[in-house]
């Protein structure tokens, strides 16, 4: 969603922010722009890509400064136009600001402002926060944006510039995510680790209602109240060769094909065969309430969600705890019943996925034990709840989440079998599971040799605008997330179901040559698989079976077979997913989409 980033040092301000703007690139945007401050305040900005704004600034004369700001738009109030991109001034052009996030209250505050007299340019939000902080100005940039804050209610990460103080940024947040990266005399503040990690390592992620005073000459940070906080300085991780294309053409693909050495990586130093026993560092403070734990809420939004599901179906069939998975944005609003000894998961792979947070906290508030399967580390879900299991995936660029899905279902099958060994499972049998738990990258490798195959049986269908996706069991949500990797990049309609649910209504959409894919593998709804897909043969669907390796029966039955390799059925999911997430590649590619950057889609959904 939208990205800041900020400088304020002795560098050309104009290149590191261009280069800081294409690094949140992949949090997805419509629009981008650019303030420079050198005594005098000059603003750029362009509709669509960086690149665009890259353009613009090239033929802007004198845009030289060692200190600015710059903005990536995700638009919520107002079109994708040029005048509502940010950086947005008040009337007077005395306030200059970025934001990211939704003032709730803005159309009220937006009256009272119309009332003293103050005049509006944009239909955004962000202007009226920016006319707030001018209008409550009294010689104190800090103070202004402190008391703005207080009047404000949503969202927001936001960089804010006085003319009266040329020197100094005001950052605040409550809501998104915003760090500030501390060099040398320089500060850089960022709405995401990639912006700053070019330049320093140690940074520090500023918390809820707090507020940040830049100079060159340091930082003082505090609450809305003028409360003093002191911030927690950390060492940022990330080798930025990881975020980088190399040979492959987009992100989606890179991040498909890494996922046999992502899980190698999930799973070093976790499987502990001697002991039958399944090592999770993070969690091991709460080992005895998760074993009294009397039931798991999983909580996530997308493609997390879908995991999240699976982590639900596998707690209740490995380690027998009652477990229910439910949208993040429901989860918080349906006043949900929170029993002792219950366990809220986030599942996450940023970390700062807005409703999954809210949730995260409405349950704790609760007295649920909050854990977090979340991906980027240090993030907010990291920091939020009591322990938790990172992916280690490495960072994921591409807008379709691929190797963070697999990552997830990952340490949700180790959490299970952890909660499994530790309330009654035998280290003979739990071991069992784990040694073909450590095979699931080789079962990938493998999957991914069908690639040619595969976009062959794309290139017949990618002209259908409507495909189904039905599994049952653990496959249910694998359909589910088959289903919308195709619709989130390809733009074809799909809908994921359970196999059986197609008989109530959607089979009435079967048409002839109608796509219909099939996760189809063996297990132990095998045979009623092999009904349904009698069922929506005989209507003239065009059946492609995902199924498993020497089922050469099934054959007969579809129309095209993609096999994958035979995995015990609980760790399936992360192997039958693989040919959907290639279905999904192809069909964008050859339907001439910008697959890592798809249509009004966000990496990060840091509003509700
Ligand atoms: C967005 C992304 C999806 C992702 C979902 C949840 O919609 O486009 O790929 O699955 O958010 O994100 P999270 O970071 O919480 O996993």
């Amino acid at each position: 969603m939208c990205g800041i980033v900020a400088y304020i040092g002795h560098k050309p301000a104009k290149e590191l922010l261009i280069e800081g703007l294409k690094r949140l690139e992949y949090r997805g945007y419509d629009s981008a722009g650019l303030a420079l401050m050198n005594g005098d305040l000059q603003i750029v900005k362009a509709v669509g890509r960086v690149a665009n704004l890259e353009a613009k600034v090239a033929k802007t004369k004198n845009l030289h400064a060692h200190m600015g700001m710059a903005h990536t738009r995700w638009a919520t109030h107002g079109g994708v136009t040029e005048p509502n991109a940010h950086p947005h001034t008040d009337d007077k052009r005395k306030i200059c600001l970025v934001h990211n996030g939704i003032i709730e209250n803005y159309a009220t505050l937006k009256k009272v402002l119309s009332e003293r007299g103050r005049t509006f340019h944009t239909e955004t939000d962000t202007e009226v926060l920016a006319t707030l902080i001018g209008e409550l100005y009294e010689g104190d940039i800090e103070q202004a944006v402190q008391a703005a804050l207080r009047e404000v209610t949503g969202a927001y990460a936001i960089v804010v510039w006085c003319s009266d103080e040329p020197e100094t940024f005001i950052a605040a947040r409550k809501g998104g995510p915003l760090m500030v990266g501390i060099g040398n005399g320089e500060y850089i503040v960022a709405s995401d680790p990639s912006a700053i990690v070019a330049h320093t390592t140690q940074a520090f992620a500023l918390e809820d209602y707090n507020v940040v005073k830049i100079t060159r000459d340091g930082f003082r940070t505090s609450t809305i109240d003028n409360k003093s906080v002191s911030p927690k300085v950390m060492q940022l991780e990330m080798d930025l060769e990881e975020t980088e294309l190399g040979a492959f053409e987009h992100y989606m693909r890179k991040e498909i094909f890494e996922q046999p050495n992502a899980l190698r990586t999930t799973f070093r130093g976790r499987i502990d065969l001697n002991e039958g026993r399944i090592v999770l560092g993070g969690v091991a403070k709460f080992a005895k309430e998760l074993v009294k734990a009397r039931r798991f809420t999983l909580t996530a939004q997308g493609t997390a969600l879908h995991a999240a599901m699976i982590g639900e179906y596998l707690l209740e069939d490995l380690a027998k705890v009652p477990a229910e998975c439910e949208y993040a944005s429901e989860f918080r609003y349906r006043n949900p019943i929170i029993e002792e000894n219950a366990v809220v998961v986030a599942v996450s792979q940023s970390g700062e996925t807005a409703d999954t947070l809210a949730a995260l906290q409405e349950a704790k508030d609760r007295g649920a034990l909050a854990l977090g399967v979340v991906n980027v580390v240090g993030s907010t879900i990291a920091r939020e709840t009591d322990a938790g299991v990172y992916l280690r995936v490495g960072p994921e660029i591409g807008v379709a989440s691929t190797k963070a899905f697999t990552g997830q279902v990952a340490v949700l099958t180790m959490l299970a079998l952890y909660m499994a060994r530790r309330k009654f499972m035998s280290p003979y049998e739990s071991a069992q599971l784990m040694r073909e738990l450590e095979k699931v990258p080789d079962h990938i490798e493998r999957a991914l040799q069908a690639d040619s195959h595969i976009k062959s049986v794309v290139e017949k269908h990618c002209a259908k605008e409507n495909w189904l996706f039905l599994g049952r069991g653990y496959n249910y949500p694998v359909a589910l997330e088959g289903a919308l990797k195709l619709k989130e990049i390809s733009y074809i309609h799909a809908e994921g179901m359970p196999a059986a649910e197609m008989k109530h209504g959607p089979i009435a959409l079967i048409n002839d040559g109608m796509p219909c894919v099939f996760i189809a593998n063996k297990g132990r709804q095998y045979d009623k698989v092999m009904n349904n897909i009698e069922e929506v043969r005989s209507r003239g669907g065009h059946i492609i079976a995902i199924a498993t390796e020497g089922d050469d029966a099934i054959r007969d039955l579809a129309n095209d077979v993609i096999f994958v390799p035979d995995v015990p059925e609980p760790l399936s999911p992360m192997v039958t997913v693989i040919p959907l997430q290639l279905m999904a590649y192809h069909a964008a590619v050859i339907r001439g989409h910008d697959v890592d950057k798809p249509r009004n889609l966000a990496k990060s959904v840091t509003v509700e």
